[in-house]
């Protein structure tokens, strides 16, 4: 099942933040309620914030009904500004959106501009989902016959289009007839973990345990997992990752406990320009660390930090599954290799 898709002028997307309790639809007609849905994390994980921005686009052309090729260029730009900044952490936003504006400065016709931005917007909703399926067949060569491995957050179909990436591999794993289990962390604050993580486990039939996410290092120091395999929001040729908060504590522990500990992500994740100290980390709202199901859980009035992702260094990470092939340190090297190679 695909977690967005258009159909009749309309963008239907799975409305992430209401699982696991409901599977409802959200249905948008422009780009700024995209642009929303993404600020809400009603649409989440780098791919499938990648392709919704792209479907936005594609929605604020249709929707113009003027035949001045220039005003649609202008308010296809106008809408790309508004969904740029829905959430600055992940790379694939940027990506699918500079994407798109190509082929607004290739077209000269108000019909070619509003076919081409569909075009595009489709497209990188497929290629995510064959991108997908390469990187979980590359992975599967790091997963051994009974591994126990430990993810964080969710990566898999409901933060892509389909399938996944770290948790794509996991599920083929198990299609494979590999006998693994997972240790899912719950993910504070917003419960990815334990809400869509746990729901996606579920529903594959993959065996998993969910653990809060101060349980690491103990499952860690009692030889509990063989290694542990994360999801992606921006990678930068030196091999630093961002990824969501909790993942540098997870690959701390890791070195320290021997686990290797393995990233997946589409190239379109990669950064190959940004510095570490220049990555923007998203702070998001304090509510979501006082609250709990909207109930306050703390005292009135404490201040709060709360960074939606972290940056792990390259030297705590064992090798980057893409679909190219997993790409082994030194990442400096290796990371440009994999974009100059033709396609596996
Ligand atoms: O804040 P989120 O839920 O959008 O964060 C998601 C992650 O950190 C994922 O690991 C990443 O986006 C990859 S999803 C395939």
């Amino acid at each position: 099942m695909r977690s967005i898709f258009f159909r009749n002028g309309v963008v239907y997307a799975l409305d992430s933040s209401k699982l696991p309790y409901r599977e409802s639809w959200l249905r948008l007609t422009n780009a700024r309620q995209v642009a929303s849905a993404i600020r809400k994390m009603q649409i989440r994980g780098a791919p499938l914030i990648g392709v919704a921005a792209a479907y936005g686009l594609a929605l604020e052309a249709l929707r113009y009904r003027g035949s001045d090729v220039e005003k649609l260029r202008n308010r296809v730009l106008k809408a790309s500004e508004e969904l740029r900044l829905a959430r600055p952490t992940g790379r694939n936003l940027g990506w699918a959106i500079d994407r798109c504006l190509q082929a607004v400065r290739e077209e000269e016709t108000v019909s070619g501009l509003r076919r081409r931005l569909l075009e595009e917007a489709n497209s990188i909703a497929d290629e995510d989902v064959e991108t997908n399926l390469k990187i979980a067949r590359n992975g599967l060569e790091l997963v051994r016959d009974g591994d126990r491995i430990l993810t964080h957050c969710n990566t898999g179909g409901l933060g892509t289009v389909e399938y996944g990436t770290a948790l794509g591999i996991i599920r083929l794993a198990w299609e494979k007839g590999r006998r693994i289990s997972v240790l899912a962390t719950e993910t504070r604050p917003l419960l990815q973990g334990a809400r869509l993580t746990a729901w996606e486990l579920k529903k594959y039939g993959v065996p998993f345990k969910l653990i809060c996410d101060s349980m690491a290092g103990y499952v860690m120091s009692r030889g509990m997992v063989d290694k542990v395999l994360v999801g992606a929001d921006r990678i930068l040729v030196t091999g630093h990752v961002a990824n969501k908060i909790g993942t540098l504590t997870l690959a701390v522990l890791a070195k320290h406990y021997n686990v290797p500990f393995y990233v997946a992500a589409p190239l379109s994740t990669f950064d190959l320009t940004t510095k570490p100290e220049d990555i923007p980390i998203e702070e998001r709202d304090s509510v979501e660390v006082t609250h709990f199901l909207s109930r306050l859980i703390t005292v009135e009035g404490v201040e709060v930090i709360n960074p939606a992702f972290d940056i792990t260094p390259p030297e705590l990470i064992s090798g980057i599954v893409t679909e190219k092939g997993v790409i082994q340190p030194p990442y400096e090297t290796n990371i440009p290799k994999a974009f100059s190679e033709k396609g596996r």
